[in-house]
């Protein structure tokens, strides 16, 4: 994690969802704002669930973990199915669905898709404020009547640094693969970010340490690793990859632990 990491408090929309809002700022060590502040980033509870505002004029629009319709409805029933990349890439065969750990959950996206192909996926992330929008999106996933049968069963959330939770897990407890998707610099072309990346460069910055989490997860998955790159970035340093899987604008590289 670079050093930009504000410091971003958490507040809820109308009086009705202060306790619900208190909670998750307590279960995530956030700081209780009775308002939202004048500037800079902050979480906020209300109604659409828990929001990423920054305040300001010209600010993007909130950002919130969804996964009931939208962009991840469309992901779901276009993406691809088995057949995409990203689970060609993790190893999911005809009856073989790997248990998986993404070590570096973020939205939650990847990590959800897997899920909803049937493999159970451990969400760990180490930012607070990641972590708390990642508890709320599953709340709400697992209500919704299309998801509600396999989201509790299928995904849970580990808050903290994967270094540390992966160093824990006993034997048993190890996972299939272990996937990988740190933040990279920003790219110098000019396309536009989408409003959720930008707010992750803006509060979580460069995943500097990258290198030193492929280790501990070369460490402790039973079959594979598999990271995440930009297209035409060199691999991690370290140990090359066994082979790669390529998509449009990601390149999957994995390597073999078994
Ligand atoms: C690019 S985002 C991941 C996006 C995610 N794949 C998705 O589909 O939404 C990277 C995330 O990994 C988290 N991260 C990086 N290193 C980590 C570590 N050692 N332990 C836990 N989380 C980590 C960052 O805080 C950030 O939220």
């Amino acid at each position: 994690m670079s050093e930009r990491q504000p410091d971003i408090g958490l507040t809820a929309e109308q009086a009705l969802f202060v306790p619900a809002a208190r909670r998750l700022a307590e279960r995530f060590a956030l700081a209780w704002l009775q308002r939202p502040p004048a500037s800079g980033f902050f979480l906020c509870l209300g109604a659409a669930g828990l929001e990423l505002h920054q305040a300001g004029g010209r600010a993007p629009g909130a950002v919130r973990v969804e996964f009931s319709g939208g962009a991840m409805g469309h992901r779901l029933r276009f993406g691809g199915g088995r057949g995409q990349p990203l689970a060609r890439a993790v190893g999911l065969k005809p009856g073989y669905n790997p248990s998986v750990w993404d070590a570096t959950a973020g939205l939650g996206r990847d990590g959800f898709v897997l899920a909803s192909l049937g493999c159970r996926v451990t969400l760990c992330e180490r930012s607070p404020v990641l972590a708390a929008l990642l508890a709320d999106g599953l709340q709400r996933a697992a209500l919704d009547p299309e998801l509600t049968d396999w989201v509790d069963e299928r995904l849970r959330l580990v808050a903290g640094d994967a270094r540390s939770e992966l160093a824990k897990l006993n034997a048993a407890q190890r996972p299939d693969v272990i996937y990988l998707d740190p933040m990279y610099p920003p790219g110098k072309s000019s396309v536009r970010v989408k409003k959720e990346m930008l707010a992750l460069q803006q509060i979580i910055g460069t995943d500097e340490d990258a290198c030193g989490l492929l280790e501990s997860a070369l460490a402790c998955a039973r079959r594979r690793v598999v990271i995440k790159r930009p297209k035409r970035a060199a691999a991690l340093d370290g140990p090359k990859p066994a082979a790669s899987v390529a998509s449009k604008k990601t390149r999957y590289d994995l390597y073999v632990t078994v």
